[in-house]
């Protein structure tokens, strides 16, 4: 829309003044509001952006390809893709304590991220750092500006606050539904800009137990099918997300064809929210939770339940963990 368009126009002049002709690097986490803040500065400054998605393996089915491809073809952006997931996999090994994991993989990807920091500024200078901070985070975290307050929150993304940048966030004056008109007027993959909440450690917290490769490549195909079917049945703006979590410190006795089999359960967890502060279990039809069900048991092996979550929050967090 035109309001929209100069909302855009306007915030890529105020990054062309604050930049000059400095150098800025941008984490993208696969999401909208990174992506959004990502393509702006990008207008801008062009090359003299830098952007770094760190892979720690524990997106969802297709979402690495949507940066790396998807992406990049949409705004030209100067892209550098680290596959990490070795090393993440590595320092969660035999660990299954939530807020463990939360850690680890923070840790992680502060290290990789500054590993290409030094990389990059190895050709030159970078002053500046972007960051798709949202007007309610502004809100939400007293209102300053500078450098200290980088909001790392449980983001995936939170950077130490060692790293002498000066922010660059053209989103601070924008809601959600904002940033998303402004990712169609950028031209962004729609699978981006219409992406459902996930949090930043991703499928590493929708495994209950410890994380393996073998495990994460199950649950994506179980959620990849939930999400197929959800978007089929025309649910995606009505339900707010719907995690699906693998149970896999969990066995139950099953029956396929003339054999028993012992395999894991997943939960589906559909939710309608406003803010994620609270929530309610959203009432999917049957028919649709039926195809889902009847789906992930014939199509990922290993799995032979499937149980619907009906707890609203409160008491139950989104989240399993
Ligand atoms: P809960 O589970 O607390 O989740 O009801 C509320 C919202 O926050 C997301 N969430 C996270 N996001 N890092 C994130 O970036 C995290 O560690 C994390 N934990 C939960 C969750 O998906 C929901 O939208």
């Amino acid at each position: 829309s035109w309001t929209m368009l100069n909302i855009v126009e306007e915030s890529v002049e105020a990054v062309r003044r604050q930049v000059g002709d400095g150098r800025a690097i941008c984490a993208l986490s696969g999401g909208v509001d990174s992506a959004v803040a990502a393509a702006i500065v990008q207008r801008a400054i062009g090359d003299r952006l830098t952007c770094v998605f760190v892979d720690h393996g524990l997106l969802r089915k297709g979402e690495a390809e949507q940066v790396e491809r998807d992406f990049v073809a949409a705004t030209g952006v100067r892209l550098r893709v680290v596959d990490a997931s070795d090393r993440f996999l590595k320092a969660l090994e035999g660990v299954s304590d939530p807020e463990e994991k939360r850690k680890i993989i923070g840790r992680e990807f502060i290290r990789v991220f500054e590993d290409e920091q030094r990389a990059i500024m190895a050709d030159g200078p970078v002053d500046f750092l972007v960051q798709g901070t949202l007007y309610p985070d502004v809100v939400e975290s007293g209102g300053g500006t500078g450098t200290a307050n980088i909001k790392s929150h449980h983001n995936v993304g939170g950077l130490p606050e060692d790293l002498q940048f000066k922010l660059v966030e053209p989103l601070r004056t924008l809601f959600k539904d904002e940033v998303r008109r402004a990712g169609e007027e950028l031209g962004l993959p729609s699978a981006m800009v219409w992406r459902q909440p996930f949090p930043g450690p991703g499928l590493g917290i929708r495994i209950v137990g410890e994380v393996t490769r073998e495990r994460l490549d199950l649950l994506r195909e179980a959620d990849a099918i939930a999400r197929e079917e959800l978007s089929r049945a025309g649910l995606d703006r009505e339900i707010w997300q719907c995690p699906v979590v693998l149970l896999a410190d969990v066995r139950s006795v099953g029956v396929q064809g003339d054999g028993r089999t012992y395999g894991h359960p997943v939960v589906l967890r559909p939710v309608t929210s406003e803010d994620a502060m609270t929530a309610d279990w959203s009432r999917v039809p049957y028919d649709v939770l039926s195809r889902i069900s009847t789906r992930i048991t014939n199509e990922v092996r290993e799995v032979n339940r499937v149980v619907l979550d009906v707890t609203s929050k409160p008491p139950g967090t989104i989240e399993w963990e």
